[in-house]
């Protein structure tokens, strides 16, 4: 039966996480502050007035994580690097010492046989660049190609995988529109400006890469399928903005050379309106593409909702995770198929995939059962296997997350981790999803 056929077999089974959501001492060894420590210490801004300063530790406790890692078999593990640890100012000297961590993670990785895949820019822009217009300054594009180049020429001898940019439409969305993730900015005017800085730096560093690198860049995006809520004109219209917004603004210019029309009527007279050359430049190939998928988007009309005058119905019969996300695993098939039908044959990778759950109290015998984590797994990988066997070129998948951790505004609210964080003490316990996953990957990906 085709659901019981194993992945391919060099298939990259890992788990993700993020610096500022994982790492804590955001300051130490020389590192200059992100906008994400300057945005969670504004009071009001993170529930429970959490902040990154400790996190998960693993600043500190990296070789024991590594260690926990290689005991659930993982064979790759996805983490972000710093900017401001790597250039305290944004520009100008390297601190070796930012470096160094890196540095040591890598080796510790290879040494346990974990594929390193790094992200460059996870949302952690250093403050004092903000302080310059951060993504609303077109210089930016150098700054960060600049950085990637410190990067690469530290670590491109043992990492083989590199991402540009995590998420550009959260960082445009949640960041200069809504203002509800760092910097923290309200207004339609910056936020198409700051996404296509998002896209110019995203090209530059692929660029530096060509002119230095020896292994392969991508770009991770995260994508929704978007289905009308009825078969009404005005939520078939409503569905293709929603599309266009949060699919095509980003992937029509780096894989195409072209912005979908339909932005101009998006954002009306806040539309830049760039040039045909100016976007032309967006476009650059990439060695994969990273998609990260958490949920869908049933969608209907909605003038209240700005600027998209469109949002999503809750559907009867699904059940949700506790972010208030649909659990839809199809959702996953049909994202990396729609890839394929409209961009071709790229390599993908799923680079995020996961939920929050109010996980169950400990049992006495040290165990976490988290079924509803273990379910999800099952099914989106079993997606996946569906989107494997109608031909996508998916290399590998990684769970989202490794630990429990930062989650951006919801502070530690919200668990992500198939290991659970006691954060009092920092111990870490694999939950049955840890468990199940560990399984999965002994087997090559065969699904109980
Ligand atoms: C994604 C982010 C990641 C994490 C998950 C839940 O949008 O890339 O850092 O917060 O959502």
């Amino acid at each position: 039966m085709e659901q019981d056929r194993p992945f391919p077999q060099h298939f990259l089974f890992g788990a993700a996480t993020s610096a500022y959501q994982v790492e804590g001492s955001p300051l130490a060894d020389g590192a200059g502050p992100s906008i994400w420590h300057r945005f969670a210490h504004t009071p009001g801004r993170i529930r429970n007035g959490d902040t990154g300063d400790v996190a998960c530790d693993h600043y500190r406790r990296f070789r024991e994580d590594v260690a926990l890692m290689r005991e659930l078999g993982l064979r790759g593990y996805r983490f972000s690097i710093a900017w401001p640890r790597v250039l305290p100012q944004g520009t100008g000297a390297a601190n070796s010492k930012g470096l160094d961590h890196y540095d040591r993670l890598v080796d510790e990785l290879l040494a346990a046989r974990i594929e390193p895949l790094a992200t460059l820019y996870h949302w952690d822009l250093p403050a004092a660049l903000d302080d310059r217009g951060g993504w609303l300054n077109p210089e930016v594009a150098h700054w960060f190609a600049e950085y990637a180049r410190e990067v690469f020429r530290r670590l491109d001898d043992r990492v083989r995988l590199w991402a540009t940019l995590n998420e550009p439409w959260v960082v445009a969305d949640a960041g200069y529109l809504h203002g509800v993730h760092a910097p923290g900015h309200q207004s339609p005017y910056e936020a198409p400006r700051a996404s296509h800085n998002l896209l110019r730096a995203h090209a530059a560093a692929v660029a530096a890469y060509r002119a230095e690198g020896h292994h392969q860049i991508g770009l991770v995006v995260n994508l929704e399928p978007k289905t009308p809520a009825s078969p009404r004109t005005e939520d078939a219209a409503a569905t293709q903005r929603a599309e266009v917004y949060m699919n095509r603004q980003y992937l029509d210019p780096a894989l195409k050379g072209r912005y979908p029309e339909e932005l101009g009527e998006i954002f009306g007279e806040a539309w830049p309106g760039f040039s045909p050359d100016e976007t032309a430049a967006l476009r650059t190939p990439i060695d994969f593409l990273g998609v990260n998928y958490y949920t869908r988007g049933v969608t209907r009309a909605d003038p209240t909702s700005w600027p998209l005058r469109a949002s999503n119905v809750k559907q009867e019969g699904s059940s949700y995770s506790e972010t208030g996300w649909e659990v839809y695993p199809q959702g996953l098939a049909d994202a990396l198929l729609w890839v394929k039908r409209r961009y071709g044959d790229l390599p993908l990778y799923v680079t995020e995939n996961g939920a929050a759950f109010p996980d169950p109290p400990q049992a006495p015998d040290g165990g976490l059962e988290d079924p509803l984590r273990v379910d999800y797994l099952r099914e989106h990988l079993r997606a996946l296997k569906s989107a494997l066997a109608a031909g996508c070129d998916v290399r590998g998948y990684f769970a989202w997350s490794l630990l429990d951790n930062f989650e951006w505004a919801e502070g530690y609210s919200k668990r992500f981790g198939i290991v659970h964080v006691d954060f009092a003490s920092q111990r870490r316990t694999p939950k049955a999803s840890a468990r199940f996953y560990s399984s999965v990957i002994a087997s090559d990906g065969r699904l109980p």
